[in-house]
């Protein structure tokens, strides 16, 4: 069907939304699995939690609307997801996993908060205040999420860090040794 109208549009960008909530909905427990970092476990969890929450108000977005979602594939959520999976094949070690990961998950937070800043835009164009708001909690999860993101990637830069120095402290100290 050509789409021709703002309204069209829009109904459009949600069924995007909708399949890019199912397939992060499917990484994040695989996510969490490899996470060894606690406050990015729980990190995860929660937003598990959020994301099912998301797909209820899109859900409810649809109903107010009248409209079903057609059935579609978001394309930048599944690169993402491939992306993911083609960071095994680079044999990365738990820790560096855990790393890219995080990072993995801010790049799919900040897709998120382009197109829900997008579509709480529209819904107000709309006149769609029920369904503004339905979308702006959806955003102001995806900011929260995103935040928190950003301080475990710091937290887990700093501790890799720090084990880097700890390591070339024991190797100095270990030549010290072998040159007295
Ligand atoms: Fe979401
Ligand atoms: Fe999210």
């Amino acid at each position: 069907m050509p789409l021709t109208t703002p309204r069209e549009l829009f109904v459009h960008e949600l069924a995007d939304a909708m399949s890019a909530e199912h397939i992060i909905l499917e990484m994040l427990p695989e996510l969490a699995k490899e996470a060894t970092d606690p406050e990015l476990q729980t990190a995860l969890r929660d937003h598990e939690k959020e994301t099912r929450q998301h797909v209820k108000n899109l859900e409810a977005v649809f109903k107010a609307l009248g409209e079903q979602p057609e059935p579609t594939t978001c394309h930048a959520a599944e690169g993402l997801r491939q992306e993911h999976q083609a960071l095994h094949e680079e044999q990365p070690t738990p820790e560096i996993l855990q790393m890219a990961n995080v990072t993995g998950a801010a790049k799919t937070e900040s897709y998120e908060i382009t197109s829900y800043t997008a579509l709480v835009r529209m819904a107000k164009e709309q006149g769609e205040r029920d369904v503004t708001r339905l979308l702006q909690e959806n955003l102001d999860q995806e900011k929260a999420m995103a935040k928190r993101l950003d301080a475990v990637a710091k937290a887990l830069g700093d501790e890799a860090k720090a084990a880097a120095k700890e390591g070339g402290d024991a190797r100095k100290a270990e030549e010290k040794r072998a040159g007295d």
